[in-house]
């Protein structure tokens, strides 16, 4: 199997979970560098690995000799570390979001284009186990039309976009109304920052074709303070109902007038020191699987590797990279995908922005709550966002950079 050299850009805290999956894939990767700007940060990855470490964008692009790069910065710098790879002709795989602003993804996007370098981004949540197997489910008829779907996911944003279009099977948006407004919380630490807040959002959006989205969550995606939320997706449908929750997948049919109700099954992998779905299946009448094609990694890698659903997702990302670099095929979600998840995203901060109103597609070329992004881009970094490309490689983004505050609910009070 050939192997290519894949570099990594940001050695930060998902980084870590990204090496795992890199090493356990060794038969398809070598890492063979990391940069960060924090140059202790690639250190430290590079002792561990054996890669090599820079502290220079493009020292690491020129001498890394790459044939691929997995870039894991934080969401602020996606654009400005992929039109580097891009300039470099190295494919790339970015983290979520794969950018704040449908301005700053389409920089990337028309970067890649132009130098014909593939470019896969780390969607995840549609790559878990349960979601392969629910989307058979909806894919089969079993439940009929599907009218709507529900999404209550604890760090919202793009990822329950992803789910949303994915269940639905990619339908173009049509209208959202969203209500996003910030909270005040008891004060924590997360993440090495300290929040005093939550952003909460509720949004309805509907899709061409008629079929409508629930969507709600609490916080950020990185808030500890809701972590005990359980996640929830569900599709009603026509003939039936679909629940995924906690990595089982339920159906409700009415078959003759009686309900009957279905409930998958995980074979799980008895190697390793993980605990990996080998397969999930739903018997008859329905007759559908999902066999994890990275099963065997849990007894290759057992220091590595141990096979939850975000493990299996990562190196499913990691492989659709592969794939697209070594046979020349598109990456299997790809940044049109990712582009679409976003301007959802985006149009939910609108509708937010505007008290709830609701927003129609298309939307206008740059909304006001992009034009906000930008704003706050400058501010924080003292470069511009889409003028300055070149002279942002050098800056330390942050995860809680340039963010724009949803308005504040009025009456709420904290109890600090
Ligand atoms: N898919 C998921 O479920 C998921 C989960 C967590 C994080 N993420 C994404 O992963 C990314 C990283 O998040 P994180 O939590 O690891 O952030 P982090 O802050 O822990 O790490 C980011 C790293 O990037 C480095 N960096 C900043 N500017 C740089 C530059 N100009 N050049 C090179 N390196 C630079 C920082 O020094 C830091 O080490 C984000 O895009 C985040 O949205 C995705």
């Amino acid at each position: 199997m050939q192997r290519l050299r894949l570099g990594l850009v940001g050695a930060g805290r998902r980084a870590q979970a990204h090496v795992q999956s890199i090493l356990a894939l060794d038969d398809r990767f070598e890492l063979a560098a990391v940069c960060d700007v924090n140059a202790e940060a690639a250190a430290a990855i590079a002792q561990r690995t054996g890669a090599q470490a820079f502290a220079d964008l493009d020292e690491f692009f020129r001498g890394g000799q790459l044939d691929a790069v997995d870039i894991v910065t934080p969401p602020d710098a996606h654009h400005v570390i992929a039109k580097a790879a891009a300039d470099y002709g190295v494919s790339m795989l970015v983290e979520t979001p794969i950018a704040p602003t449908r301005q700053m993804a389409a920089l990337l996007m028309e970067a890649a284009e132009r130098a014909k370098v593939k470019l896969e981004v780390a969607e995840n949540v549609w790559r878990w186990p349960a979601e392969r197997l629910a989307r058979q489910v909806l894919e089969s008829g079993a439940i009929g039309r599907v009218l709507r779907v529900y999404c209550l996911y604890v760090t919202g944003g793009y990822h329950a976009m992803n789910l949303i279009r994915t269940y639905l099977g990619f339908p173009q948006p049509t209208v959202v109304a969203a209500h996003v407004r910030r909270y005040p919380v008891d004060p924590y630490t997360f993440n090495g920052a300290d929040h005093v807040d939550e952003t909460w959002t509720s949004a309805t959006i509907d899709f061409a074709g008629g079929a409508t989205a629930i969507h709600e969550c609490s916080s950020s995606w990185s808030s500890p303070v809701r972590q005990a939320v359980p996640r929830f997706f569900a599709a009603h449908g026509t003939k039936g109902t679909l629940v995924s929750r906690g990595g089982v997948v339920e159906v409700g049919i009415v078959t003759d007038g009686k309900l009957q109700r279905y409930s998958s099954e995980t074979e799980w992998s008895a190697s390793g020191n993980g605990r990996t779905a080998k397969q999930l299946r739903l018997g008859p009448p329905l007759n559908l699987s999902y066999d994890n094609p990275f099963e065997p990694l849990v007894a290759q890698h057992p220091e590595l590797w141990r096979g939850g659903e975000d493990e299996v997702a990562r190196a499913d990302e990691l492989n659709s990279l592969y794939r697209a670099v070594v046979d020349n095929v598109a990456p299997e979600y790809g940044a049109e995908n990712a582009y679409r998840d976003e301007e959802l995203v985006v149009a939910m901060n609108e509708s937010g922005f505007a008290g709830g109103a609701a927003v129609s597609f298309p939307l206008p070329s740059v909304t006001r709550w992009e034009e906000e992004t930008h704003a706050a881009f400058r501010r924080v970094y003292g470069v511009d966002p889409l003028a300055d490309l070149d002279g942002a490689r050098k800056v330390l983004f942050s995860v809680y950079g340039a963010r724009v505050p949803a308005p504040s609910q009025p009456n709420a009070k904290s109890s600090g």
